[in-house]
């Protein structure tokens, strides 16, 4: 892992996902989380002061990353619930059939290479009727962002370790199987090719 992978985008993307607009958006969705929870690409586990301690038995952190979970360290020593900690990428999931309650991913399917299986091991470890609770970013609404969307995207994908512009976050999730039960979309505020976001929550269908 060169230099720039190791050090200079761990930071950024922690940087990058402590945003204001990014945090409003953590307070509709992460709370919604319940019983044994996955959560896919815990970064640097932003996510973790908003679950509502309560209602979490078990929280698995999954991530390929450990230099982003190394920045996780503060957060977790907080949390009242435990929190497991997974290096592993989403396409391989090392979970039994049917472990979670819940699977939560935020901003992280846009960073998925093999995105489809990835979704196929998220329904496979979610038990029948738990919930998938997804908020990212994708594909705007308007061709004209969309185009610049297109253009921008390899060069995009190169500098910030794979993110994707335009993710069709709907069409994805249906296509792997899930049916969404509900989802809002709104642009945050921001570059708006990266703020369109969409959020809610599916089943296994
Ligand atoms: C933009 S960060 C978002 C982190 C976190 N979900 C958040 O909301 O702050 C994208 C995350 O996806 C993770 N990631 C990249 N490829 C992945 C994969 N194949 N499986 C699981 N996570 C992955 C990265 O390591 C990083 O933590």
């Amino acid at each position: 892992m060169g230099f720039y992978a190791k050090y200079v985008l761990p930071r950024a993307a922690h940087f990058l996902c402590s945003a204001k607009p990014i945090g409003r958006q953590r307070e509709k969705v992460v709370p919604l989380a319940e019983g044994r929870v996955l959560e896919v690409g815990i970064g640097s586990g932003l996510n973790l002061p908003f679950y509502a301690a309560g209602k979490v038995q078990h929280l698995w952190g999954l991530d390929p990353s450990k230099e982003l979970w190394a920045r996780a360290q503060q957060a977790v020593a907080q949390a009242e619930f435990d929190v497991e900690f997974i290096e592993a990428a989403a396409e391989e999931i090392p979970l039994d059939d049917g472990s979670a309650d819940t699977v939560l991913v935020t901003y992280t399917l846009c960073s998925i290479s093999e995105i489809l299986p990835a979704l196929g091991e998220m329904r496979r470890v979610l038990k029948q009727g738990g919930q998938l609770i997804f908020c990212e970013h994708g594909t705007a609404p308007e061709e004209a962002v969309r185009r610049w969307q297109n253009r921008l995207n390899p060069i995009w994908k190169r500098v910030s370790g794979g993110c994707n512009l335009n993710l069709p976050v709907p069409s994805l999730l249906k296509q792997a199987g899930f049916k969404i039960r509900a989802m809002d979309t709104m642009y945050i505020p921001g570059w708006k090719p990266a703020c369109f976001n969409y959020w809610g929550t599916a089943i296994s269908s």
